[in-house]
């Protein structure tokens, strides 16, 4: 395919209403989930973005068929035969590994490619392994490739998870729903995908409780008592994080819908820190605002704290901000390369550590860029959106792992971008 990137004329105002897709980060475990129950299981809400797509063709190795009208799949996993997902695959998608666990579960032992993903830092497994090594699972690791066996069966435990990793708690979720007796997860993982896998595994037979808190309990089944079922993934909190911060950039009023504000009560609280008002509803937020961006300081933090995958869009609010902000990056430790980039436009941004220090200026300028990740990708297409002039967002590959027609949604904000094949 050729390459493509995306060029923004800035100013713009962003405002107006926007329905978000269903959250990619649930979308993506639910997916791996369907593996436990044998038959088709049928998930609405999944957004359409290349993670998506790469997690289809894992099932898909792995012998499931699939088929997609819109937001649904069927998911049929009857003939799922293998319990191998390829290198080429893996290394594209680091929540590839979240097979892992349903493999383990439904076939005693899983081989599986170590992860690839963002280029955001270390983000080792090892975690992973430990909370499965305590359900009984072995690893050996054999040319890049982990190989994952159950000589005594899966027997479930109480284990302390030495800082609550999303990954890791998803995976020991989808191994422990079939382990002999009771698992404990103790300083388990708190997001909403968290709460929405929790829930459809429940859906499936399952019997899991506390999701949404440090501490879940699954009381082991029979692997044939797990069912396929019907399901619809939560919406994408941080999908509507980005555009509430486009909405705070210009003034708004920009509304968000599709969403559960209780998702993103940190966001919400930093939103209105930086001097905007911000209003909620069951599913909707509208944000808005008339006085000057005031600087504020954040540190990314496991939920419910500041998500890290908000972290370069609201450095881009403290770059235009009346003031000095500091941005602390407590999960990983390359999130900051989205800071090169902005200062390519003018930010006045200095990097110390795990620690960004940003004096706020006035004005952004239109320069050629490069998304460095998904979120910075996001964030940098904003950038330009406020910026004076032109800005050409390179790499946005990065930007279609996560965002379903970012531009197309962008332009119904009054955002004046296209995507173009590069020279
Ligand atoms: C998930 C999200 C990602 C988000 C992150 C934190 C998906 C597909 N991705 O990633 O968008 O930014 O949560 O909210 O859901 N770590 C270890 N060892 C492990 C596991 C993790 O050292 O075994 C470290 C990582 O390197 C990272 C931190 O722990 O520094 C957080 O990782 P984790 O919560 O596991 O994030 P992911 O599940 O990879």
């Amino acid at each position: 395919m050729p390459k493509e990137l995306i060029v923004v004329h800035g100013p713009c105002t962003i405002s107006g209403t926007i329905h978000v897709s269903g959250a990619k980060n649930s979308a993506l475990k639910l997916m791996a989930a369907s593996i436990l129950g044998q038959g088709t299981t049928t998930i609405h809400n999944i957004p359409n973005i290349s993670d998506i797509s790469v997690m289809s063709d894992v099932l898909t190795r792995l012998g499931a068929r699939i088929s997609r009208e819109g937001h649904t799949f069927a998911i049929d996993t009857t003939e799922v035969n293998s319990f191998e997902t390829p290198y080429e695959l893996v290394s594209k998608m680091r929540a590839s590994i979240s097979v892992l666990g349903p493999l383990i579960a439904r076939f005693g032992c899983a081989r599986a490619a170590m992860p690839g993903g963002c280029q955001i830092g270390a983000r080792k497994i090892d975690m992973h392994l430990v909370g499965l090594e305590a359900l009984g699972v072995q690893f050996d690791v054999d040319h890049g490739i982990l190989i994952a066996s159950t000589p005594a069966g899966l027997i479930g435990a109480h284990v302390m998870l030495e800082f609550p990793s999303v990954g890791a708690t998803e995976n020991m979720l989808m191994a422990a729903v079939v382990a002999e007796g009771e698992t404990v997860i103790d300083n388990a993982a708190r997001e909403p995908e968290i709460v929405d896998l929790c829930n459809m595994l429940n859906q499936m037979g399952a019997k899991v409780s506390g999701g949404g808190t440090s501490s879940i309990t699954i009381e082991g089944v029979p692997l044939d008592s797990l069912h396929p079922c019907e399901h619809t993934t939560v919406g994408d909190r941080i999908e509507a994080g980005t555009f509430l911060t486009g909405g705070a950039l210009t003034g708004g009023p920009l509304q968000v819908t599709g969403v559960d504000p209780d998702y993103l009560k940190m966001a919400i609280m930093k939103l209105r820190a930086f001097g905007c008002m911000v209003e909620t509803d069951s599913s909707s937020i509208t944000v808005s605002r008339t006085g000057d961006l005031q600087p504020t300081d954040i540190q990314t933090l496991p939920h419910p704290g500041f998500p890290t995958d908000l972290q370069a869009q609201f450095m881009l609010l403290a770059a235009l901000a009346d003031g000095v902000s500091v941005i602390t990056e407590n999960l990983f430790e390359n999130r900051f390369m989205f800071a090169a980039e902005l200062m390519r436009m003018g930010a006045d941004i200095t990097l110390e550590e795990h620690h960004a220090i940003i004096r706020g200026v006035s004005h952004l300028q239109g320069a050629p860029v490069s998304a460095t990740d998904l979120r910075a990708g996001a964030a940098l297409v904003l950038a330009g959106a406020v910026a004076d002039g032109t800005t050409w967002v390179h790499d946005i590959e990065h930007i279609d792992r996560g965002y379903e027609d970012y531009v197309g949604k962008l332009s119904c904000l009054g955002v004046d971008l296209e995507r173009i094949i590069e020279a």
